[in-house]
């Protein structure tokens, strides 16, 4: 029987460093966007980089780094949430299914925030892009504040980006509810393991 003393090593250094870098540098991008600019777009690539070493470590990484410990097919993603509903889901040791599928959405946002980031950065790199199509370039082209009709595709990106940083704040409430409320359904402090990187050992029923 394991006592509250017997604990399991879950997330490795690099997941934890990754997540709290994670979380300095996206709130970095947020407070600066349109105050201070190069800050802003330092902060977006140093996003791109932990997401990009996020995705080799999800397939290189320690037990619990690895998508294949934590994704599952949508069947059991939906069985969790059914049981969650009825207050009897199991206790996973690694993320939960749904905790998996909102890292796979916060990866694909974040890495869409700071793709359309770079494009408005310097609008020759939008170069490569086809050119829109005839309605949603009309819809675009009214003067902006400052009489310039120009830069349809620019200002649709730029629409495209605020889209993307603001889904991802919907994504992080909705992420930190979901650590609030597995943390109280299992009675452990899920924030304090992503700096311990330790939470409590296996118990029978819990999902290894
Ligand atoms: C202070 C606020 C935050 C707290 C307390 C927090 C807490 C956590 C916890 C406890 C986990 C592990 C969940 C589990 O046990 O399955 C986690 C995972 C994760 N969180 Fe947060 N989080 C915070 C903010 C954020 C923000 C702002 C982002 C994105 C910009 C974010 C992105 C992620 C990602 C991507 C993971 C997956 C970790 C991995 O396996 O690499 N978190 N977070
Ligand atoms: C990944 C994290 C990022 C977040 C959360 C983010 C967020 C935002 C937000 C909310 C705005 C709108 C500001 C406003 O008009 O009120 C903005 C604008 C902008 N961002 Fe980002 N961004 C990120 C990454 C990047 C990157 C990597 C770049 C470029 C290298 C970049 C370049 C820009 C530019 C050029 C603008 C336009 C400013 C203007 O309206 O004139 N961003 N960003």
């Amino acid at each position: 029987m394991a006592t509250m003393t017997d604990t399991v090593r879950v997330w490795d250094p690099l997941v934890r460093i990754f997540h709290w870098a994670l979380v300095a540098a996206f709130a970095i991008a947020w407070l600066t966007a349109d105050e201070l600019q190069p800050l802003h777009e330092i902060a977006g690539y140093i996003v791109a980089g932990l997401i990009a070493f996020r995705v080799l470590w999800g397939v290189l990484g320690t037990r619990y780094a690895r998508f294949t410990q934590f994704l599952r097919g949508p069947a059991t993603t939906a069985r969790y949430l059914s049981e969650t509903l009825h207050g009897r889901e199991a206790r996973y040791i690694g993320h939960n299914p749904a905790g998996a599928v909102m890292i796979v959405a916060m990866l694909l946002t974040l890495s869409g925030t700071a793709f359309t980031g770079w494009l408005i950065a310097d609008p020759a790199r939008q170069a490569f892009l086809p050119d829109l199509p005839p309605i949603v370039a009309s819809a675009q082209a009214d003067e902006d504040e400052y009489g310039e009709r120009g830069g349809e595709r620019e200002d649709a990106i730029e629409e495209l980006h605020e889209v993307f940083a603001n889904l991802m704040l919907l994504l992080v409430a909705l992420h930190l509810g979901g650590v609030a409320f597995a943390s109280l359904r299992h009675r452990e402090n899920l924030a304090r393991a992503m700096v311990t990187g330790s939470k409590r050992a296996p118990e029978p029923g819990d999902v290894d």
